[in-house]
């Protein structure tokens, strides 16, 4: 992006079809602002983190997710918390929001533990006959299996793949906007699908409902709910008029959560297996402080105090490949940032890709280095250089979970074995609504 001239609206499409991050030149990621035009629409990039604070945080009201977000995302996760807008999202925010406090999250780690424990287990197989796997691929059954299992009471287990597969179709799908989206032409003008997509939507949605009809049955025969999200979606009354959510709510609801809450961390923790393969002196640190720590137990919430390293690793790897690369915001009103102007309509990205690696603000910032997340590394850094799940009120609401999860697995996984990439396998990110490995990432899994 350069400042002020006219994109070529075919490349610039393509461009964005195909990888989201190519976009950003190199010297994206030293520039403060850039803005293009697009026919009539202006797009902004913001890469200070005063300006990124100033969105997110400060001036939030007059940055809404707006028409392309919502175009973009609507197809597949309807008005779920991450697609509504104002005091709809307030309410639906509110009523999902106590299934993610610390005092509810504390008994969620005994699932993520023994969930990955169990992967552990599959692995010993793969260990023994030295092939690879799709390490994605295995990080995304995983991440799956710990969303519906915390956060709806529901073992998923026999439908994993299919459902994972329709997911993914989704995402890739909705990843690709279409031009007629992104020159801004109305929203009742039909945007083709593809039937892989149609087909995948059925999935999801006929998988969602049965799981909305099970949960129903089972407490009208018990008499009571296991309070988790799910139960909180199903019992919320609206204030006035005392009614539930409607089946299609629920839906957008629960689809949202599976979505966002799997294959962002499914992705993180992809990159993470990925950078310790290439740094076995930061591997050796992290298993070091397993074997102390742990030795030989499954990871537990008391123990996560005890394993900075590991969240040191961890959040290493969500600036080096933030899953949500890039956010964005439309402008309702005229406005300013340091000396620059924010016109009303303007589109405005802030991208953690561009941020957390600008070398301002990280210096050396391609290389892989735990040690920027030590405490008082961190307290020199301005907040809002690292944003990996974004800020202010429209924050990750799985922020916390994430974290905990993404520690929790790489606790149980790399106390037994250790990850290496498949020889001379292409590595590179791919930005489709979550940063992948383009290319997957097979691994051959070897005992420790
Ligand atoms: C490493 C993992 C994750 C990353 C990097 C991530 C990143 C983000 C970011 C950047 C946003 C804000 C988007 C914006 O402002 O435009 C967001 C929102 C959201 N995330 Fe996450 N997320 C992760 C895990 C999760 C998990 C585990 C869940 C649920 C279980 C989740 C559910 C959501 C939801 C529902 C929203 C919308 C919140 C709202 O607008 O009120 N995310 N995430």
């Amino acid at each position: 992006m350069q400042t002020g001239k006219p994109i070529n609206a075919f490349n610039f499409l393509r461009q964005i079809r195909d990888n989201g991050i190519s976009i950003y030149p190199p010297s994206a990621h030293q520039v403060d602002f850039a803005s293009r035009r697009l026919g009539l629409q202006q797009f902004i990039l913001l890469n200070h983190p005063d300006y990124i604070q100033h969105v997110l945080v400060r001036n939030q009201e007059n940055y809404p997710k707006g028409r392309l977000t919502r175009q973009i995302l609507g197809p597949a996760l309807g008005r779920g918390l991450l697609n509504s807008e104002g005091d709809f999202w307030r309410r639906q925010r509110r009523i999902a929001a106590p299934s993610f406090h610390h005092k509810r999250l504390i008994d969620l780690a005994d699932v993520m533990s023994d969930t990955a424990l169990q992967t552990a287990d599959k692995w010993r197989l793969a260990a023994q006959s030295g092939g690879s796997l799709d390490i994605t691929r295995e990080m995304m059954r995983l991440t799956m299996e710990i969303v519906a299992r915390s956060l709806f009471s529901h073992d998923i287990a026999g439908s994993i793949d299919q459902l994972g597969a329709a997911i993914t179709v989704m995402i890739d799908s909705i990843g690709r906007p279409s031009l007629l989206d992104l020159l801004g032409l109305p929203e009742w003008l039909p945007r083709p699908r593809s039937r892989e997509f149609n087909a995948a939507m059925a999935l999801i949605n006929n998988t969602i409902y049965e799981i909305l009809r099970q949960r129903r049955a089972a407490t009208q025969a018990s008499g009571a709910d296991s309070g988790d999200l799910l139960g909180m979606l199903l019992a919320a009354r609206d204030e006035t008029t005392g009614e539930g959510m409607s089946d299609r709510q629920l839906r957008d609801e629960v689809v949202t959560i599976f979505a966002a809450g799997h294959e962002t961390t499914a992705v993180a923790m992809s990159w993470t297996w990925y950078l310790l393969s290439q740094h076995p002196q930061y591997e050796a640190r992290l298993h070091l402080e397993l074997d102390q720590v742990l030795a030989g137990q499954a990871p537990r919430f008391a123990d996560l105090e005890q394993l900075p390293y590991t969240r040191m690793v961890f959040e290493e790897a969500l600036r080096l490949y933030p899953p949500a690369f890039s956010l964005t915001r439309v402008a309702v009103a005229d406005d300013r940032v340091g000396p620059h102007r924010i016109p009303k309509g303007a589109m405005v990205t802030l991208s953690p890709w561009v941020t957390h690696r600008d070398p301002r603000l990280w210096p050396d910032p391609e290389r892989f280095d735990p040690d920027r997340f030590l405490p008082e590394a961190v307290r020199q850094r301005h907040k809002f250089a690292y944003f990996p799940f974004g800020g202010g009120p429209r924050v990750c609401i799985g922020n916390s979970f994430a974290l905990m999860e993404g520690r929790l697995i790489l606790a149980a996984l790399a106390q037994r074995y250790r990850l290496r990439l498949e020889p001379g396998h292409p590595v590179e990110p791919q930005g489709r609504i979550t940063l992948r490995p383009r290319h997957g990432m097979p691994m051959t899994i070897e005992e420790r």
